[in-house]
C-alpha cells in the first residue's frame, strides 16, 4: 500500500486519482499530512508514540492504552463493522477527546492543524490509498424519548445480550464481564454505564453509532438487526443507568487532593508524580514544586499554552485539558506539598541592598556562563535554536529565588537528570548573577505576577 501511495505522491497528483475499490479519495491532501508530521509529534507522540505503535513514553503509565495506529483499528466510527473510519470520524476524536481515558480533547487547536494531524494519522495507519469509506445512514435527529421507548429499551438490553456483559444495572459486571479481552489478548473492562462517561461522546447520536456499528478491536459488537427505533430505544435505556454522584468535596489533605485530580487527567502518563512514578515527557511535578510559584502553577495548569513554550529542549507541550479553577487551586497546593514548601509566591531577593557594581558583574557572568543557554528576553538575546533552558526574563513570577540559589551552584544535585551545566560558581557569583537576572525581570513586569 506504501509503494501506491509513493507513486500517487510522485506523480504530483496528490489523492485526486479515484482511490482502490471505486471509493471516493479521502479529503486528503499531501500538504496536509506533510504539515500533520511536526504537529502530530508534538501534541501526539508522547502517548502513540513517533511512529504510532502505541508506545510513547508516556504510554505505560496509562490505562487504557493508547491506540497502536499501525493496527488499523479504530473503536470510534460512523462506518460498518470491520471498516476503517471515516476521515470526519478521527477529525471528531481529535477534537472532543476520548473522556475516560488518557486521550484530551485537542479543541483549542486551529481547524486546520488538527485536520493535518488527522491526515498524519490516517497516513500512519495506512488508510489512505484504499480511500474514503461509507458511513452507515445518517440516523437522523433522535426521537424524543418516552416512558414506552425506555420500557422497549429494558427489554432489548436483556433480550439482546448486553445485561451478559455491562450487568443488570449497567456496572460493568454481567456474567461474562471477567473473562473479556481485547483482540491483542488484553483484559478489557466492559463499560461501566452508570458513571454517564462515554468515551466516543454521550450524547444520544454518539451512542446510537456505538452500538450499530460495535467497536473494533473489542468485544463489544455491533447490533444492526431490527427496526431503527430498536436502537433509539436501547440509547433511552442506557441513558437512565446512570447514578449521579453526590459531589464529594476533595479531601484536605493536598497529596490525597492532588493524586485524585492527577488521576481524573493522566498527569501521571507525562510527569513524575508524589511517590516518584510517572513518564518523562514534561518535568518531575516534585522537583517543580520545590521550583515554581504556586500562582504560577495555577495560571499554567488552566492555560497551559499562553505562556509559550518553556522548555526549548523538548520536543512535547502540555496539552490544554481542561482544568477547573477549583482543581488547579488544589494543584497548586499539591505541588507546594511535593516540593516541601508552603504554598505561595516565589520568594523574591531584596535587590535595594544589591550594589551597581554587583549587578555589572551579574550581567557579565550571565553573557559568559548562561547566555549561550538562556535567553534573557530582548535583553540578552540567543538564538532559538540555541536555547535549552527557558527564557529567564519570566523567572521572577515563576522560580523561587531561594531555590534558584541551589540549582544555579549545583543543578544535578537538585535534579540528576538536568542538562543545565554550570562550571563552578562561587556563592557570591551566583548571588551576582541572580540579582542582576532577577532586576531585569521584575523590571519586565514578571514581579507584577510574582507580588499578586
Ligand atoms: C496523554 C495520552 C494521549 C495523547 C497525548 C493523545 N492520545 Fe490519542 N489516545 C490515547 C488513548 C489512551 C487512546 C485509547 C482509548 C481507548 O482505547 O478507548 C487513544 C486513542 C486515539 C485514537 C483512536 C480512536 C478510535 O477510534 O479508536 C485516535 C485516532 C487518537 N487517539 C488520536 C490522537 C491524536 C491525533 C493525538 C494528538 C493530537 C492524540 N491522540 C494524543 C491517549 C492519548
Ligand atoms: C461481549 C460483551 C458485550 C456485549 C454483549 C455488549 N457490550 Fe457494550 N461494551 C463491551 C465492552 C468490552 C465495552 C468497552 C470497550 C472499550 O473500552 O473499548 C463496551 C462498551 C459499550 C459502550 C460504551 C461506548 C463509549 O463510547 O464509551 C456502550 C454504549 C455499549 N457498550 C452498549 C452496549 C449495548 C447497548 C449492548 C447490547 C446491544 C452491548 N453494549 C453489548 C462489551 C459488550
Ligand atoms: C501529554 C503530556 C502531559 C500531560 C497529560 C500533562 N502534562 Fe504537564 N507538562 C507537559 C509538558 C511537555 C510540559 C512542559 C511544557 C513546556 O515546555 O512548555 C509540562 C509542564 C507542566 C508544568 C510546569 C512545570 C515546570 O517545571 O515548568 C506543570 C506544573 C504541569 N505540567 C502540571 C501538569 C498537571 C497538574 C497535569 C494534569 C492535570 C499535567 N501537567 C498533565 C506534558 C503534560
Ligand atoms: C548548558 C546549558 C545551560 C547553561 C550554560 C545554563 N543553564 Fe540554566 N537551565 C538549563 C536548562 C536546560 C534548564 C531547564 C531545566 C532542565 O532541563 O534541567 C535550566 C534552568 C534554569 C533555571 C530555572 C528556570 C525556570 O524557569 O525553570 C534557572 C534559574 C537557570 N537555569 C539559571 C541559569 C543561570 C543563572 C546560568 C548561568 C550561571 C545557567 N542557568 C546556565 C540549561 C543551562
Amino acid at each position: 500500500m506504501k509503494l501506491a501511495y509513493a507513486l500517487v505522491v510522485s506523480l504530483g497528483a496528490a489523492f485526486a486519482l479515484r482511490a482502490e475499490g471505486g471509493r471516493p479519495p479521502r479529503p486528503i491532501t499531501e500538504a496536509e499530512v506533510k504539515a500533520g508530521k511536526p504537529l502530530y509529534l508534538r501534541e501526539c507522540s508522547a502517548c502513540h508514540g513517533e511512529r504510532g505503535d502505541g508506545a510513547g513514553p508516556a504510554a505505560a503509565f496509562v490505562d487504557p492504552k493508547p491506540r497502536n495506529f499501525l493496527q488499523k483499528q479504530f473503536k470510534f466510527r460512523t462506518t460498518p463493522s470491520g471498516e476503517a473510519p471515516t476521515t470526519a470520524d478521527v477529525l471528531r476524536t481529535i477534537e472532543r477527546g476520548l473522556p475516560g481515558s488518557a486521550m484530551p480533547a485537542f479543541s483549542f487547536l486551529p481547524e486546520s492543524e488538527r485536520k493535518q494531524i488527522a491526515a498524519y494519522v490516517l497516513n500512519l495507519a495506512d488508510l489512505i490509498d484504499d480511500g474514503e469509506p461509507a458511513a452507515i445512514a445518517d440516523p437522523g435527529v433522535a426521537p424524543p424519548a418516552t416512558p414506552e421507548t425506555v420500557a422497549h429499551g429494558k427489554e432489548l438490553y436483556a433480550t439482546q445480550g448486553c445485561l451478559n456483559c455491562h450487568g443488570v444495572l449497567g456496572k460493568g459486571d454481567g456474567p461474562a464481564a471477567k473473562s473479556l479481552a481485547d483482540d491483542d489478548g488484553h483484559p478489557i473492562p466492559v463499560r461501566d454505564f452508570t458513571t454517564g462517561v462515554f468515551r466516543g461522546g454521550s450524547d444520544r447520536k454518539d451512542l446510537y453509532y456505538r452500538f450499530t456499528v460495535g467497536m473494533t478491536g473489542t468485544p463489544m459488537p455491533s447490533f444492526t438487526d431490527g427496526p431503527d427505533a430498536d436502537r433509539w430505544a436501547l440509547v433511552d435505556y442506557v441513558l437512565t443507568l446512570r447514578v449521579p454522584l453526590a459531589v464529594k468535596p476533595l479531601p484536605q489533605d493536598p497529596i490525597k487532593a492532588g493524586r485524585e485530580i492527577t488521576a481524573r487527567y493522566s498527569c501521571r502518563g507525562c510527569h513524575v508524580l508524589d511517590n516518584g512514578k510517572g513518564g518523562a515527557v514534561g518535568p518531575d511535578l516534585r522537583i517543580s514544586g520545590a521550583k515554581l510559584s504556586t500562582d504560577w502553577v495555577r495560571a499554567f495548569v488552566q492555560a497551559p499554552r499562553e505562556a509559550g513554550k518553556i522548555y526549548p529542549w523538548r520536543v512535547w507541550r502540555m496539552p490544554h485539558l481542561g482544568v477547573t479553577a477549583e482543581e488547579a487551586e488544589a494543584l497548586g497546593r499539591y505541588l507546594a506539598a511535593m516540593g516541601h514548601r508552603q504554598p505561595g509566591p516565589a520568594s523574591l531577593p531584596d535587590l535595594a541592598a544589591v550594589k551597581p557594581a554587583i549587578l555589572e558583574e551579574g550581567q557579565l557572568f550571565f553573557t559568559l556562563k548562561c547566555a549561550q543557554c538562556h535567553a534573557l528576553g530582548k535583553l540578552i538575546e540567543t538564538p532559538l535554536a540555541a536555547q535549552q533552558g527557558p527564557d529567564l526574563i519570566h523567572v521572577a513570577g515563576r522560580v523561587d529565588y531561594g531555590f534558584a540559589r541551589k540549582w544555579i551552584l549545583d543543578p544535578k544535585k537538585v535534579d540528576p537528570q538536568s542538562r543545565m551545566t554550570v562550571p563552578g560558581l562561587t556563592p557570591a557569583q551566583v548571588e551576582a548573577v541572580q540579582a542582576f537576572v532577577w532586576k531585569a525581570s521584575l523590571a519586565a513586569g514578571s514581579g507584577a505576577a510574582a507580588a499578586k
